[in-house]
């Protein structure tokens, strides 16, 4: 016992100095960190014999083997502790001492699942984050994160981003980084690098996302489907339903307070406010950009007419007719339609290039860095090659 409590005063001291470490480590020692965190006051008991243990710290044993429980990163350092926090709840489980009501199946089943992939050459498979890998020389490579279109995806993803998102926007274990990611926007990128910046700023987000539970992309949606009713929340699947998988509807006058859904008045308020609401303002004259208009711009050859007509007439209209917190540069990123806006535009990107191989240089030989960024376009301009080794796609 008395090593454990070792090692978790030695990961907070790493934590602290990971900045620069590859983001996979990095996550792993922040996930330990949080997990273990609460189980702290247990290992000190265990360690002075104040035997037997109190239900209240075998709740809080509870709480670490419940974070442990859910994906966060691949890694062989975070296996190593589920492991170990899993032989030490079996341990109290069945000891005279201690914590007789301890679940300690889930962690298990988790370990079983999450890491018999069975990896058979050239074949495709999800690692337990989710992202497809390919399978080379019997181990996982080439992983790819895939964003889904969220009206397409099932509801319990759709749960388990809208629940991450709320917790980023409270929970103090994640709300400073998240409070530095909405102060990013107010500064507005250059429109040259409006791609590859608005890329670098949706993984700033998933990132973060990714540390509460690492199955979590940022949803795209795809309203010029059905730009026809892009308002519509009655349907299950719509973006603006009221369920615990939507983003609820409209705002409500005379504030604008969205008043349904998880992002309603009183379960959701935007942070650097003093406790704003979700403000939403549908414009319902408005005609956003349907499949027609948007296989149009996808086979314009010129990579600035393109950009431009995306910016204007494809970006600018959603954020305007959507209204209230979107409207406004500053709060946009609180709102989560923002992401699932610029996800959607990033695909619109990937899809673009496919069609015009080779069609822009400019973005390569910029020496210029993007401004809050600290990185230069062309980091940003392969999504299948990105910074720390992510790769990304889009399902259709
Ligand atoms: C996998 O693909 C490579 C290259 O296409 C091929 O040489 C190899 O035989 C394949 N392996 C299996 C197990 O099919
Ligand atoms: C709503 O959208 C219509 C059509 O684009 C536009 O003419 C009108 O000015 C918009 N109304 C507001 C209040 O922005
Ligand atoms: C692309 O369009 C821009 C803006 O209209 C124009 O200035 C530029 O010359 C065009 N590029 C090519 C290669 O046609």
């Amino acid at each position: 016992m008395l090593y454990l409590q070792l090692w978790f005063i030695v990961f907070f001291g790493l934590v602290e100095k990971s900045m620069s470490m590859h983001q996979d480590q990095f996550c792993q020692l922040k996930a330990i960190q949080e997990c273990l965190y609460p189980s702290l006051g247990l290992l000190e008991a265990i360690e002075s014999g104040n035997e037997p243990l109190s239900m209240k710290e075998c709740d809080l044993l509870q709480t670490s083997i419940g974070c442990f429980s859910v994906p966060r990163c691949p890694g062989n350092l975070l296996k190593a502790f589920r492991y170990l926090v899993l032989t030490v709840g079996t341990t109290l489980k069945k000891s005279q001492y201690a914590c007789p009501n301890l679940d300690v199946e889930t962690l298990g089943n988790f370990l079983d699942k999450g890491y018999s992939v069975k990896c058979e050459d050239n074949k495709s498979v999800k690692d337990i984050c989710d992202r497809s890998c390919k399978c080379k020389n019997g181990k996982l490579d080439s992983c790819y994160r895939v964003r889904k279109e969220f009206t397409k995806m099932s509801l319990e993803e759709r749960t388990r981003f809208i629940k991450a998102f709320k917790m980023v926007s409270s929970d103090p274990r994640y709300i400073r980084e998240h409070e530095r990611i909405g102060k990013v926007h107010t500064v507005i990128p250059a429109m040259e690098t409006f791609f590859p910046w608005h890329r670098w700023y949706t993984l700033e987000l998933e990132n973060l996302l990714r540390q509460v539970d690492c199955r979590i992309t940022i949803p795209y949606w795809d309203w010029s489907k059905d730009a026809e009713h892009w308002t519509r929340g009655s349907e299950i699947e719509d973006t603006w339903n009221e369920g615990p998988h939507g983003l609820g509807g409209n705002g409500v006058f005379p504030l604008g307070c969205v008043m349904n859904g998880p992002f309603k008045y009183g379960e959701y308020s935007l942070p650097q406010t003093n406790g704003d609401c979700l403000k939403r303002n549908f414009n319902y004259s408005c005609k956003l950009p349907n499949a027609e208009k948007k296989e149009n711009i996808l086979h314009e050859a010129n990579y600035t007419v393109f950009r431009n007509t995306i910016v204007k007439h494809h970006h600018g209209p959603f954020h305007k007719c959507v209204g209230g917190t979107l409207a406004f540069y500053v709060t946009a990123p609180y709102s989560p339609e923002f992401w699932l806006l610029h996800s959607y535009l990033d695909k619109l990107w990937v899809k673009w290039k496919r069609r015009n191989e080779g069609s822009h240089s400019d973005l390569r030989d910029s020496t210029k860095i993007m401004v809050m960024t600290g990185h230069h376009p062309w980091e940003y301009h392969d999504e299948d090659h990105l910074p720390g080794g992510v790769k990304i796609s889009y399902e259709e």
